[in-house]
């Protein structure tokens, strides 16, 4: 696969230096890779109104279909500030399967912590997934 992993995983932790998490002072970073070698990257937006928050992998998202993105996920870098590796948030998992779905890709998802990377396909994180095709 067309990506290097030590650098995405780079890619988040230096986007969680950038997240606004005053609230829970939890800074999460992703990175996600595409196929033809971009990287795009998102932390935290928190909230006043709490429940309001966006997670790192969302915001991710959004940046890159925004920018025209539809497909071409290859990988996504997640790290936050704890010992145990994270994994994305069941919204999160939602939203980026739509972005793999678009492009027909399995994602593998680096869950990072401070001592330990877990690795593991998108579809292992939410098999049988709801997506664009669910509504055909
Ligand atoms: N958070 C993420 O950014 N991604 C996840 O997958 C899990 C949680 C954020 C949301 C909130 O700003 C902080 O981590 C604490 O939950």
């Amino acid at each position: 696969m067309n990506f290097d992993k030590q650098a995405l995983i780079e890619a988040a932790r230096d986007a969680a230096t950038r997240a606004y998490a005053p609230y829970s002072a939890f800074n999460v970073g992703a990175a996600l890779a595409f196929a033809d070698g971009s990287i795009v990257t998102g932390s935290n937006v928190e909230n006043a109104s709490y429940g309001l928050s966006l997670c790192a992998e969302t915001v991710a998202v959004s940046k890159a279909m925004n920018d025209g993105v539809r497909g071409g996920l290859i990988a996504v870098a997640v790290t936050g500030p704890a010992v145990e590796p994270i994994t994305p948030c069941g919204r999160c998992r939602q939203v980026l399967n739509e972005l793999a779905a678009l492009g027909d890709t399995d994602p593998l998802v680096l869950c990072v912590g401070s001592e330990e990377v877990r690795e593991t396909q998108l579809s292992g994180l939410l098999p049988r997934a709801f997506g664009p095709a669910s509504l055909t």
